[in-house]
């Protein structure tokens, strides 16, 4: 990558190239040593091609950045015809006829450099600063979704630079166990205090939450290899309607990513290799539906967002009955995650133990609510009372009612995009993302 960075830059202009750089250093490592037919992939409706997701990055930019400012004619304009998310179907994807990957390369590169160009010897307007961070974090998703496409084909995993592999200290002596979240009324949502927010996000708004109990951990491969064994799968009465139908279409047996060894033991597909099936790792690769099964065999409940929030973000009072007016940004505090707070940005090339980062605790006990992964919560993905949309219309309104909401980030998240308040969404049948779940007692 080659882009020459202007000297004349203000501080908050430096912030934005540096986070531009890094989110595209991260793209690239994420699609770097894939073959040419790997870079197309395979059909699939939960995936895009590699090479679209290339792309696609540098179009976004390109339309936010580039044209959106400063009304720019399109560099390339085969661009709006390959990699507009909002007017190409997903099943068309792979139809395209897509440049080849150093001449994608190029092509992105050159939007990127023209959207750092722009950047110098000026104040940024408000509205500027927004575009800019937009395409940042788009970019940020993007370099997870191509590590959870790298996971779905079977390709090797990528190769990251800033690794951190020193395994985590785990705290033996703590054991899965729910703590106690009393209610009142909950401010759940963004405030405006926050720098850079989606719609989805907006505003706080009061909701009654009742006293609960929610498990301190996510849900362990141990625990839940209990349910597979006492035959989960197998048992109607634990599924909803739609969940029995996902599973009798999908023909699964058992989570998507296990597999039975000769000696009875469990191995579980990683990219390209097979690993053991580790006991305090998180369950992951389940979806909705597998949740709410296990949930239904363990006497337990998903938690709703405004209770998942209210354990990562309250305070509580104290004489405990209660909890405070003020939010937490993260649940240890409002300091940027670090390695000692939360599993984020690949750092560990993997879920860790659920028992360890006891710094990144919330107030309430609960951990690593942010970071190692995804948590799915009960509610379906709606608009917050008073939405109002944001210039990027196509973001969440199409998938308001139709998806289910997910909390907190994996270990793949980039640690710019996370917070307590952020909302991810996915359809209930998506097994490939690195999404498990935490339980409520029933
Ligand atoms: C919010 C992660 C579900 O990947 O579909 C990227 C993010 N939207 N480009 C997705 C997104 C448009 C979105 N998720
Ligand atoms: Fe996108």
């Amino acid at each position: 990558m080659n882009i020459n960075i202007p000297t004349h830059l203000s501080a908050e202009a430096q912030d934005l190239v540096s986070s531009l750089l890094d989110t595209r250093e991260r793209e690239l490592e994420v699609l770097a040593g894939l073959t040419e037919a790997q870079m197309l992939g395979l059909r699939d409706k939960t995936i895009e091609p590699p090479i679209w997701e290339m792309g696609h990055v540098g179009w976004f930019q390109e339309h936010w950045i580039l044209r959106r400012l400063d009304q720019a004619d399109p560099i390339w304009p085969r661009a709006y015809r390959l990699y507009d998310s909002f007017n190409i179907p997903n099943a068309e994807r792979w139809e395209l006829a897509f440049p080849t990957e150093p001449e994608t390369l190029d092509y992105i590169t050159g939007v990127l450099s023209c959207a750092v160009q722009r950047l110098a010897g000026r104040e940024l307007s408000p509205q500027e600063i927004y575009f800019y961070r937009l395409a940042i974090n788009h970019e940020d998703m993007h370099s997870e979704t191509m590590v959870h496409i790298r996971q779905t084909l079977g390709y090797t995993q990528p190769a990251i630079a800033k690794t951190r592999p020193a395994p985590p200290v785990i705290d033996t002596d703590f054991e899965p166990h729910d703590v106690e979240i009393p209610g009142g009324a909950f401010m759940l949502g963004a405030t405006p205090d926050m720098p850079f927010v989606l719609d989805n996000e907006k505003w706080a708004h009061p909701i009654e939450v009742a006293p609960f109990r929610i498990s301190a951990t996510p849900v362990t491969n141990a625990q839940y290899r209990a349910f597979v064994e006492a035959g989960g799968y197998q048992e109607r009465s634990l599924w909803s309607d739609e969940g029995w139908a996902w599973r009798q279409a999908a023909r699964v047996e058992q989570p998507v990513f296990w597999q039975r060894a000769a000696d009875h033991s469990w191995r579980v597909h990683w990219f390209d290799q097979t690993r053991p099936l580790e006991p305090f790792l998180p369950m992951m690769h389940v979806n909705y539906f597998e949740a709410s099964a296990f949930c239904a065999w363990a006497g337990r409940r998903l938690p709703t967002e405004a209770e998942w929030e209210l354990a990562a973000a309250g305070e509580p009072t104290a004489d405990g009955r209660g909890f405070k007016p003020g939010k937490r940004v993260y649940p240890w505090g409002s300091g940027f995650p670090t390695p000692a707070t939360a599993n984020l940005d690949s750092a560990t090339l993997g879920p860790i133990d659920v028992r360890a980062l006891p710094d990144g605790d919330s107030a309430f006990g609960c951990r690593q609510m942010i970071g190692n992964v995804w948590e799915w919560t009960a509610d379906t993905f709606d608009a917050y009372p008073g939405f109002e949309i944001d210039p990027y219309k196509e973001y969440s309104a199409p998938s308001f009612g139709q998806q289910k909401v997910l909390r907190g980030g994996c270990w793949v998240t980039r640690s710019r995009v996370i917070r307590n308040t952020w909302r991810n969404f996915y359809t209930p049948d998506r097994n490939n993302i690195f999404a498990g779940f935490r339980t409520c007692a029933g």
